[in-house]
């Protein structure tokens, strides 16, 4: 495998540049080929089948591309299909995005833990491992927060609709004092700027974007699969929909810059 080769990154749509964003910064000399389907999102609302084949068919296209390594970069096609494109393709790093409960815990141990992500996340093995492995360290709380990435599909950031929404699925839970926010689906992080507004200054808000980057880092090192420039890599982005518009809207997720918390 050649390391100059480009390293694929998936989404059922455009979250995943929430991770992309994190590890361009932090391997800046490497090609990035991202790509979102859009056209079938949300996948969290499907079957774990149907999520399984749309991934296994985006990430097939990715590897008929020339891509070195793989990023899932969305939480619910970890969990539908990780294991079996791991068999599938065992000489390619792929690697997963989850929820980000082992940080939370371990920064606020003994806190009261809200997890949002997509319904399907919290209903798979992976998420129930998760939880069963800390719930005895922290109070977690699920929330499913099915209809809230077609918000970030339509490049929607911020505004009284969305945060209308946020607050209806938020507030039951916020009478008790919150600790941390874990944001378990990849388009959520850009929302942190509404839901800062909402929680209030004091939870923590977490996110899986620096863990999957140090994750693939160690992975390429690991496979010699390192790219040895250090600057000028590119990003190329294809999606399911057609038209220029969400080619635009990628990039400019690509560029966001968060709200200042
Ligand atoms: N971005 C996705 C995740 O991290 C899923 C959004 C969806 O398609 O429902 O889970």
């Amino acid at each position: 495998m050649n390391k100059h080769r480009p390293i694929g990154f998936f989404d059922s749509g455009l979250g995943g540049i929430s991770i992309l964003r994190e590890t361009f910064a932090r391997l800046p000399g490497e090609d990035y080929l991202y790509f979102g389907d859009s056209l079938n999102a949300p996948y969290g609302v499907r079957s774990v089948e149907e999520v399984t084949t749309l991934t296994c068919d985006a990430v097939d296209k990715l590897v008929e591309q020339g891509c070195k390594a793989i990023v899932l970069a969305c939480n619910t096609a970890t969990a539908a299909a990780a294991d079996l494109l791991r068999k599938r393709y065992p000489e390619i790093p792929i690697i997963g995005t989850e929820p980000a409960l082992e940080p939370a815990v371990q920064r606020h141990p003994g806190g009261r833990i809200l997890v949002l992500a997509t319904a399907m996340t919290l209903k798979e093995q992976k998420f129930l491992d998760l939880w069963e492995q800390y719930r005895h360290e922290a109070e977690i709380v699920p929330i499913p927060c099915s209809g809230l990435m077609e918000f970030v599909e339509q490049g929607i950031l911020r505004g009284e609709e969305l945060e209308s929404f946020l607050m209806e699925k938020l507030m039951p839970y916020m009478k008790v004092s919150v600790d941390a926010v874990v944001l378990g689906c990849t388009h959520y992080p850009f929302l942190r700027g509404v839901i800062r507004r909402l929680v209030g200054r004091s939870p923590e808000i977490l996110d899986s974007a620096e863990g999957v980057a140090r994750h693939l880092h160690k992975r390429l090192l690991q496979t010699s699969l390192l790219n040895d420039r250090e600057n000028g890599g590119t990003v190329t982005f294809q999606n399911s929909l057609d038209g220029p518009e969400i080619l635009e809207l990628s990039k400019k997720l690509l560029q966001y810059e968060e709200d200042a918390e």
